[in-house]
């Protein structure tokens, strides 16, 4: 397979961590390596395939011979950055929500559509960690049934803001214990032993972006603009790992013996699901694999075809990181 130069834009921070370690683990065949952040973190080292690579300011001179940029480094450099990136000559996968839902731009769970990816100009948008785990949930459901509706209510770990979140998770929870003055920098509230129903900014409806990309980036990659879909996104006091309650309204009857067995078949989902020997996936589980588990299997009798799933997922890897390198994989 020819080898290729690869970029990381935010190499430094949660997701481009992951993306650097990803690489390795995959052996994913880059000739060259860039990892890229800002001036703040600069000159970090950073190893990866037994190398060390020093971290660079990011200009659009960096993207220079980069066959394949991956972007994480949130949606304002993203839109500066990406088309200088595609202007050399690049492909960007970019995991900001910049680009998410531009009609010429594809956004892909390469379970799900992977025939999406060919139709990029240049930049192909890795969809929202919670989108990502329930699209990939469903997809097998989907193809079986159909699906008319879903609700869906997210408990989202804090490594989805970012390293400063974990931090501020961290450090309250010191505090806390120690007895010291507590401190909200990042999120609006304290976060530690709080759950709190607000991820991204709020709409004049009430609902905020993130449930907005829940509902908008599933029907784009599911290629279905009339799945009805209703969303609450929260934040919970959890480092890594999002945990949804998904209820859906299925086209036709299927059983949840039927809905194991096709969730099973799926690539990238395992079920989870026996809560008599308190068998259910939470979310400390994703350190160890980077499946989509799918536990509490139940079938829902307030409606005639109705189910109860609850997905959990690693929101760095498969949510961000891993997606964005499977995305690169298919591409070459
Ligand atoms: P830096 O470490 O230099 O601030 P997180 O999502 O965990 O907060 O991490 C964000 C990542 O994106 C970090 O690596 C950060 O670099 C990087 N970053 C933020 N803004 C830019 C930018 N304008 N150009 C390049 N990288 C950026």
């Amino acid at each position: 397979m020819e080898k290729l130069n690869v970029a990381v834009v935010g190499a430094t921070g949660a997701v481009g961590r992951e993306m650097v370690s990803i690489l390795e683990e995959r052996d994913f065949p880059f000739a060259d390596l860039k990892l890229l952040a800002t001036e703040r973190s600069a000159g970090t080292v950073i190893n990866c395939k037994g190398e060390e690579y020093v971290v660079e300011v990011t200009t659009p001179e960096s993207f220079e011979d980069v066959d394949i940029a991956l972007f994480s480094a949130g949606g304002t450099a993203s839109k500066k950055l990406a088309p200088e990136a595609v202007k050399r000559g690049a492909i960007v996968i970019d995991n900001s929500s910049a680009f998410r839902m531009d009609g010429e731009v594809p956004l892909v769970v390469p379970e799900v559509n992977p025939a999406d990816i060919s139709k990029h100009n240049g930049i192909i948008a890795n969809p929202n960690c919670s989108t990502i785990q329930m699209v990939a949930a469903l997809k097998p459901i989907y193809d079986q049934v159909g699906i008319k509706r879903i609700v869906v209510s997210t408990y989202q770990a804090v490594s989805g803001t970012g390293k400063d979140a974990m931090d501020e998770l961290q450090e309250q929870t010191r505090a806390i214990l120690a007895g010291d003055e507590v401190k909200a920098e990042v999120y609006p509230k304290q976060i530690t032993f709080n759950a709190l129903p607000h991820i991204d900014v709020f709409f004049d409806d009430g609902y905020t972006k993130e449930e907005l990309k829940m509902v908008n980036e599933t029907k784009k990659i599911m290629g279905d603009e009339e799945i009805k879909i209703t969303a609450t996104a929260v934040r919970i006091p959890v480092l890594i790992g999002h945990a949804e309650s998904v209820n859906i309204e299925t086209n036709a009857q299927l059983t949840v013996e039927e809905a194991k067995k096709a969730l099973d078949n799926f690539s990238g989902v395992r079920v989870v699901d026996n809560p008599t020997e308190l068998v259910y996936p939470v979310q400390l589980d994703t350190e160890e694999t980077d499946d989509v588990l799918v536990g509490r299997i139940r079938k829902d009798d307030t409606i005639e075809n109705g189910l109860n799933l609850w997905v959990v997922a690693n929101n760095l890897r498969k949510g961000a990181a891993l997606n964005t390198i499977q995305i690169a994989e298919k591409l070459i």
